[in-house]
């Protein structure tokens, strides 16, 4: 009887020890792309500060490469628990919201910060709430960088696209972006472009320099060109109920982790972009293709239907916003020359 009452003490002191300090909450960050990539820095760095934060509390395993889900599978795993944190190009989203449709329209953006102003603006905010109705929460967004179109013939106008086969995203804008010059575009999961490419299944993509650098991309493509004509970014998700059924203390942590690694990783985009761009050049195996303006307008003049084949599903109020951001920095050049007139005066 002793016994008994003894063992069963061990016992529940076992269970109960066990469920409190040896059982960290497991938390499953996949994504598609390498460690090296500004996305995948970002994952290794929320893995860094939130265990430091939440030590014993949390477990941060990342998965690069589609190593634990790929494209078309990796939104499903999160909404039925089986990865808790994921960061989607913005061009994977359109079965939850059309409104991140906004950053696929061609030629849009300037450049990274005007996208980075648009996505720091209200509106660009207001963005990670929208897919709250499918149990989806937003905590923020990820640059990886500019696009370049690829292909195994030099691409100057947009002619010298006609009838080429293009891999991309799994986007609608994507697919009408490229029929907007009589191209072929095929959607292809991240996993399988280096294999389609080499094989000859497509002729051409767009990516940005990172994505390009660290998947050998410009190994089996002959040509680059430097076209810049849309962006690849990401949103940092979560599945809303089990967010907010966490632990507030560690609701807490991870929000700092969020924030720190997010910061990061667009540190990484930013200072880095021109690194991965040198390297391919480097390389030698592909040759950069430089456009005159224009030959980039041709591009524009193109593919800017797209534009209003898609603003009934993506609002006008966004790609206004959008636009604006563009012209954010011509406030704060008046300002400086307004200030440097001023100096010179006195
Ligand atoms: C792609 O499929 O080209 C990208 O979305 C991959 C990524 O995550 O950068």
């Amino acid at each position: 009887m002793k016994l008994r009452t003894a063992m069963t003490f061990v016992l529940a002191l076992g269970i109960s020890g066990v469920a409190y300090a040896a059982d960290p909450i497991i938390i499953k960050y996949s994504h598609v792309v390498a460690d090296t990539t500004p996305k995948g820095q970002a994952a290794l760095k929320f893995k860094e500060i939130a265990e430091k934060l939440l030590p014993g509390k949390v477990e941060v395993q990342v998965f690069p490469n589609s190593q634990l889900f790929g494209d078309g599978k990796e939104m499903e795993a999160l909404l039925l628990g089986d990865v808790q944190i994921l960061a989607p190009s913005l061009s994977k989203f359109s079965k939850y919201t059309k409104k991140l449709q906004v950053f696929d329209l061609p030629f849009l953006f300037d450049d990274i910060n005007a996208v980075g102003r648009f996505q720091n603006s209200a509106k660009g905010r207001e963005l990670f709430t929208s897919m709250e109705d499918k149990g989806i929460v937003g905590f923020g967004f990820i640059h990886n960088g500019m696009k370049q179109f690829s292909a195994n013939v030099p691409l100057y106008t947009p002619a010298d696209a006609k009838g080429l086969k293009f891999r991309i995203q799994a986007s609608d804008v994507l697919e009408a972006q490229f029929k907007a010059v009589g191209a072929n575009p095929q959607k292809i999961a991240f996993a399988e472009v280096y294999q389609a490419l080499q094989s000859g299944v497509v002729d051409g993509a767009e990516n940005p320099w990172a994505n390009i650098y660290t998947k050998k991309f410009h190994e089996v493509q002959k040509f680059i060109t430097e076209s810049n004509h849309g962006v690849l970014d990401y949103m940092v998700i979560a599945n809303a109920k089990w967010w907010n059924g966490l632990p507030a203390d560690v609701k807490k942590g991870l929000s700092q982790a969020m924030e720190e690694s997010i910061a990061f990783g667009n540190h990484v985009a930013l200072t880095e972009d021109d690194d991965f761009r040198a390297k391919v050049i480097a390389d030698k195996k592909a040759a950069v293709v430089q456009l005159s303006a224009a030959q980039k307008q041709q591009w524009r003049t193109a593919m800017k239907p797209v534009w209003a084949q898609f603003e009934g599903e993506i609002g006008k109020d966004l790609i206004d916003a959008a636009l604006q951001a563009n012209e954010k920095a011509a406030p704060a050049k008046k300002e400086e020359e307004a200030k440097s007139k001023h100096h010179s005066k006195k």
